[in-house]
């Protein structure tokens, strides 16, 4: 008995050690401004413990082109390091599987994002920080404006540290930077961007019980708002089963909606909106609707239990049929069978017997 109680208490210990979740400590800046260098220590991993980083659960592809990086100083300790962090970068990370708890970083954009329409010019982009009279550098992608655009001189145009643009025409959308040097060296981040859009499929159908994923797609860039509305109620941010995921495959935030689980109440339409600044609607916000269908969970076995009734209908039509088939030929030997064969060996036994 005793020995019993202890196997079985030994089993639970046992149990307990493979579920227990791995205790790790996270530590860093959990707020970092974009294109400032970041880093996230994760210490207490065990020995032998496999190292694998995710961010919102998934693993990132920054890993393998070297933007983000791994390092372990030492023992039980791995750190997670970027010289310049970049919107993307936000997320809850976590260094292993087994941890329960993550860490959350939260990437402060520095750039400022104009959208240019045909209804926007002219717009100006005002360098931060220059004094008057001095001499601001204006460059697109590291390339200085007077020289990207020398053949297109009235379509943009540099006075007193201002940059204006007389034209909306795609090839003028990029990134752009202004240094001041006089009094304050600094340097002013902006993007220059099309009218955002949002596109979603027309509908979408999700099992009860299953997980639904949509993505918003449509003109999107860096530094795009995306404001989700699922079920009746809007979502910046995930919450509970609901989780708005990056698109990694366009490096857009909060592109891809993720329900876990989904109910019948669920049904009914789904909205994208888009925007760069909630406060700057005018026309420089679109919006779309998908219409969510939910299928009974055992919709998708009725053609399945369909198949399997119209089987036993046949089973039994055959049963009852051959049965009949058996019963009319029982009948038939016993009534047309018995003067013809019956006598027939009597026949022969009494010929072969006469031989
Ligand atoms: C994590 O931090 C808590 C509180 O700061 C501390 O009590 C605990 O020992 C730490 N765990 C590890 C594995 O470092
Ligand atoms: C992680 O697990 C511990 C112990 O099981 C629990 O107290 C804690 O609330 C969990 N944290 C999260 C974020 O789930
Ligand atoms: C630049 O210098 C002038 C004079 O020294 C000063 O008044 C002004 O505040 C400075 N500007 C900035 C942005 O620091
Ligand atoms: C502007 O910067 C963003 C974010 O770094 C980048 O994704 C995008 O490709 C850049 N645009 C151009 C035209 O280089
Ligand atoms: C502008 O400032 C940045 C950061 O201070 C510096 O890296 C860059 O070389 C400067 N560019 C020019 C054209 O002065
Ligand atoms: C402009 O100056 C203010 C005050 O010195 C500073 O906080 C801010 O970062 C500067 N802006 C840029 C783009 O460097
Ligand atoms: C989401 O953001 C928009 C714009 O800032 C705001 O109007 C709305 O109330 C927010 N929704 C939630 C659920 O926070
Ligand atoms: C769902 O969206 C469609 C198309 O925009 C609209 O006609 C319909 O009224 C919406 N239904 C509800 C319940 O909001
Ligand atoms: C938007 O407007 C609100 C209230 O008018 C203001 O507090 C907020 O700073 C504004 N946001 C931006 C990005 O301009
Ligand atoms: C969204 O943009 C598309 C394409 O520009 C336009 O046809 C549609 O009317 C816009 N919808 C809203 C709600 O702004």
């Amino acid at each position: 008995m005793k020995k019993q109680v202890a196997h079985v208490l030994l089993g639970t210990l046992y149990l307990a050690s493979i579920y227990t979740v791995q205790a790790v400590n996270y530590s860093g800046p959990r707020e970092v401004l974009e294109n400032q260098p970041w880093s996230i220590v994760c210490t207490g991993l065990k020995a032998g413990e496999k190292i694998i980083w995710t961010r919102n659960g998934q693993q990132f592809e920054e890993l393998s082109t070297g933007d983000i990086r791994v390092f372990k100083p030492e023992k039980g300790v791995s750190e997670l390091k970027s010289d310049h962090a970049t919107e993307l970068h936000e997320g809850s990370y976590k260094c292993t599987p087994n941890s329960n708890e993550s860490f959350h970083l939260t990437v402060k954009t520095v750039t400022k994002i104009k959208v240019l329409t045909k209804d926007d010019v002219p717009l100006k982009l005002e360098c931060e920080n220059h004094t008057a009279g001095e001499k601001v550098d204006w460059l697109k992608e590291g390339v200085p404006v007077s020289e990207k655009f020398a053949e297109k001189e009235e379509w943009v145009k540099v006075t007193d540290g201002v940059l204006t643009f007389f034209k909306s025409d795609h090839e003028l959308h990029g990134n752009y930077t202004c240094n001041t040097t006089a009094n304050v060296s600094s340097t002013s981040f902006f993007r220059v961007v099309p009218k955002p859009t949002a596109i979603l499929q027309k509908s979408v159908s999700v099992v009860e019980g299953e997980k639904l994923t949509i993505i918003c797609k449509g003109n999107h860039h860096p530094g795009i708002k995306i404001m989700w509305e699922f079920a009746g109620k809007t979502y910046n941010n995930s919450e509970g089963r609901v989780k708005l995921l990056t698109d990694e495959e366009r490096g857009i935030n909060r592109a891809v909606l993720n329900v876990e689980n989904i109910e019948m109440n669920d049904r009914g339409n789904v909205t994208c909106t888009v925007a760069y600044d909630w406060n700057d609607t005018a026309n420089h916000m679109n919006s779309t609707v998908s219409l969510l269908r939910v299928k009974d969970k055992l919709a998708a076995l009725w053609p399945f239990l369909g198949i399997c009734a119209e089987v036993v209908v046949l089973c039994a039509i055959i049963l009852i049929y051959e049965k009949k088939r058996n019963k009319s030929e029982l009948e038939e030997s016993d009534t047309d069978q018995s003067p013809d064969t019956k006598p027939t060996p009597n026949k022969d036994s009494d010929v072969r017997q006469r031989k």
